[in-house]
């Protein structure tokens, strides 16, 4: 039997992230991954759907260059390339964890790992069977995608974000489930290779939890991108057609509507994967499926602690990867609390959306009084000289204390900027703290110290507000 101080179920972005920590704090650490290291994040979420965006982001700035007078001639599209290009980058961030690994003295046990007992876990690998003995157990097994619970769900057309990972060749039309997150990524990424997509959302507004004006404006540029989007919209089934492809029936405001599309992308959130790793004989308390933890991570079984995707909660890799380490340290005997209060929250549409703390909605439902300030992106030097002038930041503040609430951006290089916006909420800091930093000249981060002067009336870059001295 082989013993580890520490030993972690998991090697994606909560699990590697832990077992660094960890090794960091002189434990000797196992990580138990029976895939690709990396997770869900580098394999099939975050990092491939990042490098298909920056190919037609590439495509886009390719056709820009005629009004800058750069002429590259006629912009094509090598799809396969494409898909090899996603592939080639995340094979290199792979090995660099794997490398990190190897740096850091982390032994990566490849198998399938259950617990048999609070301190052990057993591992299958294709050579066999062993077993880890450790004085410390963190479980970062991740989610798996949720299904749809409707007739024709398993239809051959049927596909979910995997699968639209690996495609072979661009689809002639899609019909896309779900207008979350991966919903209108992967609608914003196929739209702009040309095929045609439908996005139906049950909810009255697609990015539910984002705040409804930057929520309309996504749906704005979507439409103009020639998306149809379908909102508070049931799907009923879905129906393989004689001739191939699928037929999704919808129930919509003004009754039901049958839509045919080449295939259905399936993006209706993700569970946590919590089947058939040893929990409940374990005894680890679940709820929903879910691993029920404090803010130490700590599960209700001493010395097992867990984190990332399979808690619930927010289901972000970099919030994985801030439990983690939170787990990896008590695990080593120190006694550290998770901070959730400026969680950065980034979709990848053309322009980006990303956000911190609450929606305007959110701010006046929790009984805030508050001021909002506004800043286009037409409006900002950088942007104008970019060709990127679609967007805007919002600023929520309270309007007694200043006290910043919540900072939105709808722009070029949003999941970018929104680093100043979570470090001024998690220093509690007030839009006097923002509009009073000297912010360089020309660049995009102007707008975010104009919303927060907005929100005073004060911005210098648009017309003043009637009234304010
Ligand atoms: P999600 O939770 O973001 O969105 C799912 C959407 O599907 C919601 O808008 C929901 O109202 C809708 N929906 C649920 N059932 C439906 C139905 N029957 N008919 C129509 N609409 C329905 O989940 P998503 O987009 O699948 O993403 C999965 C996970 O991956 C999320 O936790 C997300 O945060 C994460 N992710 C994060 C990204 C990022 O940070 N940029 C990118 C992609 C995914």
């Amino acid at each position: 039997m082989q013993e580890s101080d520490v030993a972690i179920i998991g090697g994606g972005p909560g699990g590697y992230v832990a077992a660094i920590r960890a090794s960091q704090l002189g434990a000797k650490v196992a990580l138990v991954e029976k895939d690709a290291l990396g997770g869900t994040c580098l394999n099939w979420g975050c990092i491939p759907t990042k490098v298909l965006l920056r190919c037609v982001e590439l495509m886009e700035l390719a056709d820009k260059g005629k009004d800058y007078g750069v002429n590259l001639g006629e912009v094509s599209v090598d799809f396969l390339k494409m898909m090899a290009k996603k592939e080639q980058v995340v094979r290199v961030l792979v090995a660099g964890v794997q490398g990190l690994m190897r740096s850091n003295g982390i032994e990566v046990i490849k198998g399938v790992g259950s617990l048999v007992s609070p301190r052990q876990i057993e591992v299958e690998a294709n050579s066999g069977k062993r077993t880890i003995q450790a004085r410390k157990i963190i479980l970062a097994p991740g989610s798996v995608t949720a299904t749809l619970p409707i007739p024709g769900a398993d239809g051959s057309g049927v596909i979910t974000s995997d699968e639209a990972l690996q495609l072979s060749a661009i689809p002639r039309s899609m019909v896309v489930i779900g207008g979350g997150t991966i919903g209108v990524e992967f609608s914003t990424i196929f739209a702009k290779l040309g095929t045609r997509i439908t996005v139906v959302e049950m909810l009255p507004q697609i990015i539910p939890t984002e705040d409804r004006e930057l929520a309309l404006a996504l749906q704005g540029v979507l439409k103009r991108e020639g998306v149809e989007v379908l909102t508070g919209a049931k799907v009923n089934r879905i129906e393989d057609e004689p001739g191939g492809g699928e037929s999704v029936v919808i129930s919509t405001g003004v009754g039901e509507r049958k839509v045919a599309a080449q295939l259905v992308l399936v993006a209706v959130g993700r569970k946590p994967n919590t089947e058939g790793i040893g929990l409940e004989g374990a005894g680890v308390k679940m709820e929903a499926g879910r691993i029920l933890v404090n803010k130490k991570m700590e599960t209700n079984v001493p010395g097992i602690y867990a984190v990332g995707d399979a808690i619930g909660g927010i289901m972000l890799a970099h919030v994985a990867s801030a439990e983690g380490e939170i787990a990896a340290e008590n695990a080593c005997g120190k006694s550290s609390v998770v901070d959730y209060r400026a969680v950065p929250r980034c979709i990848y549409t053309m322009p980006e959306i990303a956000a911190v703390g609450v929606t305007e909605k959110e701010a006046r439902e929790e009984g805030f009084d508050i001021e909002v300030g506004r800043f286009s992106f037409a409006a900002n030097g950088k942007a104008t000289i970019l060709g990127e002038r679609e967007g805007f930041v919002k600023v929520i503040a309270d309007s007694k204390s200043g006290e910043v609430l919540g900072i939105h951006i709808f722009g070029s290089h949003a999941t970018d900027l929104i680093a100043e916006a979570a470090l001024s909420m998690k220093m509690e800091g007030t839009v006097y703290d923002v509009l009073s930093t000297i912010h360089a000249h020309p660049t995009l981060s102007e707008a975010i110290r104009e919303a927060a002067l907005d929100v005073k009336g004060l911005a210098f870059h648009i017309p003043p507000r009637k009234g304010v001295k």
